[in-house]
């Protein structure tokens, strides 16, 4: 069958551009009307260090970054020197020659493409535009839009001023000169783009800036920490706008106490951070749940623990945020599949604070923050916004009450009759300290007993397929995508094979999972990207289910080869 899809990779230093050439193809090939999925991986070092970034586009949907690349463009020797084994009979090869640093040795089967583009940047006097060299030439080489390109490269060095821009044109121009030159002997190019359509091409971590946004929020306070970054970015751009407000706080702990101090004024208030900043939240996510204050929290996932991989991909933070508190403390954890659940799922997590007054954590990861994908415009109008029940001012005011569905209403400060003691401390439903006994019995039953609905209140986890299997495939976060075309592929070779692709991941719905797996006869393989295969963990303890755990923890997310290659095994 024909490839539908390119896989350019692009591998550097940091500081050499490779994540601004990168972009901009990601962006010129949105712009034009492809789908695109993107993935880089770079050091923790702002300068030095292998760099690499990999866009995937097709005129057909994309679900992940795809196994290898069709083509790699190599800036030097070190690039070279990571990804030689991977050029395989049929691949490309574009490099820095001549006049690079290293001297390739070209396999046989693969095409390759020298071009200078350390000579001719320095020949342009200007050795930061060594990127758009390449560019230049892999426009000219593989059909990447011309004009869609420019108008991207316009658009970010613009601000950087007239001189810089020019000087990134210019090298532009050489670069398609130097690849016009060349004899194209294959045959990959960009696909032919269908309608572009309403789209708009955004990372996961701005898309869970949006989704702030876009979900009423009106507090927001964090403290910087890889790769959450950029969801405060995001925010602080467009939530004053709005009339909301950012703030940065002095460390995690600050910016959790924030959030809690705003949503008890009556606030929608949220905070992003990621594994390190969520071990120092826990505390306050307890007094969350005591107190019963809503409170939203974004956690983007990276290797760890400790400072550990803090650029690297991992979903290992399930434990932590399911089970990370003190005392019987009950929140709500859900996950992302990809970029646009990062803006729906955001909304979500906000109504769903508001509703039902307790912690609710939502997992990201450091593939999809950094990833770049196309998702359609979001509308406001597409999006519903719940609001906390609020005490209608009649009767006596009990802030911790005791009602039918265990959500009692809330009151902002300064609301006549309304005075309560919203407190860390056991209490009546009046909210005055007690210590034991019937009342501490009847509030922690409260609380637990209020997060009984939250399954019914969020959309069945969705199944990949129909009728029985003889395997089915349990994934979460951005490994969903990738089994998403493991599955595909293996029906495709005659395998009866479900996927099963909760978002949901506490409390868990356990009666769906149940079912799934009787679908498949119980035989259940659950890939995901830590050490200790932590949702088969929960599967294990939660359900009667038997996984079969497919952990890996090398900072990589998987490949739909990888999970086929699995399946098979188990199969
Ligand atoms: N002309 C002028 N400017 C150029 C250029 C060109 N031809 N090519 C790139 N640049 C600019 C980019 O616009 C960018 O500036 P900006 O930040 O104002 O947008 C800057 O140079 C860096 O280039 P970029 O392409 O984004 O990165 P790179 O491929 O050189 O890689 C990083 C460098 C981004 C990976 C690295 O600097 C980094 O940030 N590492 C991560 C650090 C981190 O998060 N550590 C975690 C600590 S816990």
């Amino acid at each position: 069958m024909a490839k539908k899809d390119l896989i350019i990779r692009l591998g550097g230093e940091g500081g050499e551009g490779v994540v601004s050439a990168g972009d901009f193809i990601a962006a010129a090939c949105a712009r034009a009307g492809l789908e695109v999925y993107t993935f880089k991986t770079f050091p923790a070092e702002i300068k030095g260090g292998y760099c690499m970034y990999q866009v995937r586009c097709s005129a057909d949907r994309v679900y992940n970054q795809g196994d290898t690349f069709d083509v790699f463009c190599a800036f030097n020797g070190e690039a070279y020197e990571m990804n030689k084994h991977l050029l395989i009979p049929g691949s490309v090869f574009v490099y820095d020659g001549p006049g690079g640093d290293f001297e390739p040795e070209i396999p046989e089967g693969v095409t390759a493409y020298p071009i200078p583009m350390t000579k001719t940047a320095q020949a342009l006097k200007s050795k930061r535009s060594k990127n758009m060299v390449a560019l230049g030439a892999l426009s000219a080489l593989f059909n990447i839009y011309e004009g869609t390109l420019k108008e991207v490269l316009t658009k970010k060095f613009k601000s950087k001023g007239d001189d810089i821009l020019e000087f990134n044109l210019g090298a532009f121009d050489e670069g398609k000169k130097l690849g016009e030159a060349l004899t194209k002997v294959d045959d990959y190019k960009v696909a032919v783009p269908k309608d572009p359509g309403d789209v708009i091409i955004i990372s996961g971590n701005e898309a869970c800036g949006m989704g702030a946004v876009l979900g009423d929020l009106d507090f927001f306070s964090a403290y910087p920490i890889t790769p959450a970054t950029e969801v405060a970015k995001f925010v602080a751009e467009h939530l004053p706008k709005k009339g909301g407000t950012l703030l940065q706080a002095e460390d995690e702990i600050a910016s959790i106490a924030q959030v809690l101090g705003a949503s008890y004024a009556g606030k929608k208030s949220m905070t992003a951070t990621s594994g390190p900043g969520l071990a120092l939240m826990s505390e306050l996510l307890g007094m969350s749940t005591m107190s019963e204050i809503p409170c939203f929290l974004i956690d983007v996932q990276r290797g760890g623990p400790s400072t550990g991989m803090p650029t690297k991909h991992e979903q290992s933070d399930l434990f932590i945020a399911i089970h990370g508190g003190h005392g019987d403390s009950p929140r709500i954890v859900m996950s992302v599949e990809d970029v646009k659940d990062c803006i729906d799922m955001t909304v979500e997590g906000l109504n769903l604070a508001e509703k039902y007054q307790c912690p609710v954590i939502l997992l990201s990861d450091g593939s999809l923050a950094f990833s770049t994908q196309t998702v359609p415009a979001p509308n406001t109008n597409d999006f519903t916004h719940v609001n906390r029940k609020r005490w209608d001012g009649t009767g006596e005011f009990k802030r911790y009450e005791l009602t039918d569905d265990n959500i009692s209403p809330m009151c902002d400060p300064g609301t006549p009759g309304g005075q309560h003691i919203a407190t860390g401390l056991e209490h009546n439903e009046a909210g005055a300290p007690r210590y034991g006994g019937a009342d501490r019995v009847k509030q922690i039953n409260k609380r637990f007993g209020k997060l009984e609905t939250v399954e019914a209140s969020c959309k069945p986890t969705e199944v990949d397929g129909e009728g029985d299997a003889d395997l089915g495939i349990i994934a979460w976060g951005s490994t969903i995508g990738v089994v998403r075309e493991a599955v595909q592929r293996l029906r495709d070779e005659g395998l009866k094979v479900k996927g099963f692709y909760p978002k949901l991941m506490w409390p868990m719905p356990v009666g769906q999972y149940e079912a799934f797996a009787k679908s498949c006869g119980g035989n259940i393989l659950v890939p995901e990207v830590n050490h200790q295969g932590q949702l088969a963990h929960f599967i294990r303890s939660e359900t009667t289910i038997k996984p079969i755990s497919y952990p890996i923890s090398e900072g990589l997310p998987f490949t739909p080869s990888m999970i086929v290659e699995k399946s098979k095994e188990v199969l």
